[in-house]
């Protein structure tokens, strides 16, 4: 794919400036390109390239933390389902009705197929507006959807919401990409993954001191000319925030673990897989 090295210094000046017009379109020295919503071009490219991957990891790891935290579960929801793999499997293999509830129409457009079964229910909701048709035993958000949420006040918002979804003792079982992240901040990182006739580039870009990770997502099926871009950004989320938002949502911790090792967490992980529990009792603060 020629995404030329002018597209990588464009870009680069584009992750720090707010250079989009009203319409939407990143203005970029010579050229303009229009950016589309996050995920409407990656959705039919996304299981080929990072889906599936990620989700043959997100289900070993969970099969041997819901050991380890005997975590049962009648019912559940998967947050930030994307193309719906996670979903389908606690369906299929826990034998249990999911709720699947992604942002992106296109996203659960793939869900859709991935998950024929009737017990999979696909809804479009915003995890900081959630709303379940009723309250589920456990609670799933997996690769780094939970990072999609960049606002100041939006993943304790998120915290406050699932717990108002989940029956109390319910499990809440989600990962998050810390600020520790390996990469320098003078670079843009190029990443392709190419998978049968789809290719997909991402640029990305880590800012420390916003802890936002900007990522450009180039999709190109091959043969077919013309290349998609969308634009992607998510926060990193430091485990003392976290452990305290968390807390005031009304959750115990139950464990926070690596997720490269799934050891418990010590020093500074990239990525971590946290085992929260709705408490059973809240309490109210009067005598
Ligand atoms: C990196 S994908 C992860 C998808 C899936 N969990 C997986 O493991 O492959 C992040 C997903 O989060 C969704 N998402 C981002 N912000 C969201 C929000 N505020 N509410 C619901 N879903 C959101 C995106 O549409 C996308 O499908």
């Amino acid at each position: 794919m020629r995404l030329a090295p002018a597209f990588v210094r464009q870009w680069n000046r584009f992750a720090y400036g707010n250079n989009r017009n009203e319409n939407g379109e990143m203005k970029m020295e010579s050229l303009t390109v229009q950016m589309e919503r996050p995920y409407s071009q990656f959705a039919p490219a996304y299981d080929q390239t990072i889906g599936w991957p990620t989700f043959l990891r997100t289900r070993r790891s969970f099969e041997m933390l819901a050991q380890r935290y005997d975590i049962q579960f009648r019912n559940a929801a998967d947050l930030g389902c994307g193309t719906g793999l996670f979903a389908n499997y606690l369906n299929q293999c826990w034998d249990v009705p999911v709720y699947a509830v992604d942002l992106s129409p296109e996203m659960l457009r793939v869900a859709a197929r991935n998950c024929p079964g009737s017990k999979v229910r696909l809804l479009r909701q915003d995890i900081r507006r959630l709303q379940l048709p009723e309250p589920v035993d456990l609670a799933t958000s997996n690769f780094d959807a939970l990072n999609h949420l960049t606002g100041d006040d939006d993943l304790r918002v998120a915290f406050r919401r699932v717990a108002e979804n989940l029956k109390p003792g319910g499990y809440f079982y989600f990962d998050l990409i810390t600020p520790c992240l390996p990469i320098s901040t003078r670079m843009v990182y190029v990443r392709k993954i190419r998978a049968h006739n789809r290719q997909v580039t991402q640029l990305i870009r880590w800012n420390p001191t916003r802890r936002i990770i900007s990522i450009a997502v180039a999709v190109r099926s091959i043969g077919s000319p013309g290349t998609k871009l969308e634009f992607h950004r998510e926060r990193a989320y430091s485990f003392a925030e976290v452990g305290c938002w968390l807390m005031d949502a009304g959750f115990i911790i139950r464990g926070v673990h690596d997720e490269a090792t799934l050891r418990p967490a010590s020093g500074c992980p990239t990525r971590i897989i946290v085992v929260a529990q709705k408490a059973m009792y809240r309490w109210s603060g009067h005598r």
